[in-house]
């Protein structure tokens, strides 16, 4: 069932962010969807904080993936952030980034990735945000999916 939540601000956005990080292991794949600014590098901030990575999140535009070590308290878990957007569905890039490897250890987290990384894991977490024009308020939608 997926759950949905309103969100009037970006620290918001990031709360759910470090919400969801509570149920998330190594091995866990999420996959963010959403138009530009609706907001999916603000919930990976809150991923990231949750999981207690090290290293600032941000907006990957000249990079496309970035590595996130594991903090360094007990059962401490990396992230790997992913901007697929450049990668315009090329999946041999995709191939080089070599997921599959991060997935071993880590969480791996993949802005505009639908469509192009479910098949990564068996299942995926799947967060799709919203935006109104005009309006800074955002609708999260998000819900464990196999594939
Ligand atoms: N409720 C909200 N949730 C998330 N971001 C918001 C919200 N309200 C305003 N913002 C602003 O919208 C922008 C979202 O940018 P970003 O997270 O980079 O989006 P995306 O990665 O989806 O392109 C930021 O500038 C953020 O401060
Ligand atoms: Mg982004």
């Amino acid at each position: 069932m997926a759950e949905q939540r309103i969100l009037p601000t970006v620290e918001d956005t990031e709360a759910l962010g470090r919400e969801l990080a509570r149920d998330l292991g190594p091995g866990d794949l999420v996959v963010l969807d959403g138009p530009l600014g609706a907001g999916k590098t603000a919930l990976t901030r809150g991923l990231a904080d949750g999981l207690g990575v090290q290293g600032r999140v941000s907006s990957p535009t000249f990079i496309i993936a970035r590595q996130h070590r594991a903090g360094d308290h007990p059962g401490a878990i990396g992230m790997v952030h992913v901007d697929a957007y450049r990668l315009g569905g090329d999946l041999d890039e995709l191939d080089s980034l070599d997921l599959d490897t991060d997935l071993d250890h880590a969480v791996v987290v993949v802005e505009w990735g639908l469509g192009v990384v479910e098949h990564l894991t068996d299942r995926h977490l799947r967060v799709l945000l919203r935006r109104e024009p005009d309006s800074d308020v955002r609708t999260a939608t998000w819900e464990w999916v196999a594939g």
